[in-house]
């Protein structure tokens, strides 16, 4: 007689705040995944999944992730421009990147505040420190190889919760939360919520 196998239910999500970029950036970006894979092989990351980590979270159990909206829909910060004019290779982990040339206050703020907000929920999260960077190819080879140039704008005007599921070609991204940054006039108190 056949047994079919019932997988228990996952108890945890595993998801990270995220910069997701429009259309036009994600594909600018992507025309430099593609030069940085002419010039040192490994998988490019594909158009649609371009974003920058700004806080990795991990496995959450399921009953926090509400807490995640909740929190999220508390930060206050300000959007900012992206100056995206460095493309580089770490050896340890074989990723090639690009990266704005300069944090943005605002930017650090958000990590901050996200983080602050975090730990006060209690939400463990990777401690490492922040280096804004966007993986546009792993596993490729890049030393001593001549790298593309790029100058890419990105006007950061939210940020995201994401859920990675495992999937056929490896792992599927999920925007499952979105929320607005405010905007230079905008009074912090005044700013409001979209997610879910
Ligand atoms: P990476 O591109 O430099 O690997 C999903 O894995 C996203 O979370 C990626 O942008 C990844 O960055 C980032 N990330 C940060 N810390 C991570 C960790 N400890 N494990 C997996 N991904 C991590």
């Amino acid at each position: 007689m056949n047994s079919i196998a019932v997988l228990p239910k996952p108890t945890t999500q595993r998801v990270f705040f995220a910069l997701w970029p429009g259309a036009d950036v994600a594909a600018d970006l992507s025309k430099a995944g593609r030069c940085l894979h002419e010039a040192c092989g490994g998988r490019r990351t594909r158009a649609e999944t371009i974003h920058l980590t700004l806080v990795f979270l991990g496995e959450v159990e399921l009953e926090k992730i509400d807490d995640l909206h909740t929190l999220a829909g508390q930060i206050r910060a300000y959007s900012f421009n992206l100056n995206l004019t460095r493309l580089g290779w770490w050896p340890h982990n074989r990723i090639a990147w690009a990266a704005p040339d300069k944090t943005p206050s605002e930017l650090a703020h958000l990590t901050d505040e996200l983080q602050h907000k975090l730990g006060g929920a209690g939400v463990s999260f990777d401690t490492k420190p922040f280096v804004p960077h966007i993986t546009l190819l792993r596993k490729g080879f890049c030393k001593d190889k001549p790298l593309p140039e790029v100058h890419v704008e990105w006007s950061a005007e939210d940020f995201v919760l994401v859920r990675s599921v495992p999937s056929e070609g490896g792992v599927a991204y999920e925007v499952v939360g979105r929320w607005p940054l405010l905007q230079a006039d905008e009074f912090p108190s005044l700013g409001s919520s979209e997610a879910r």
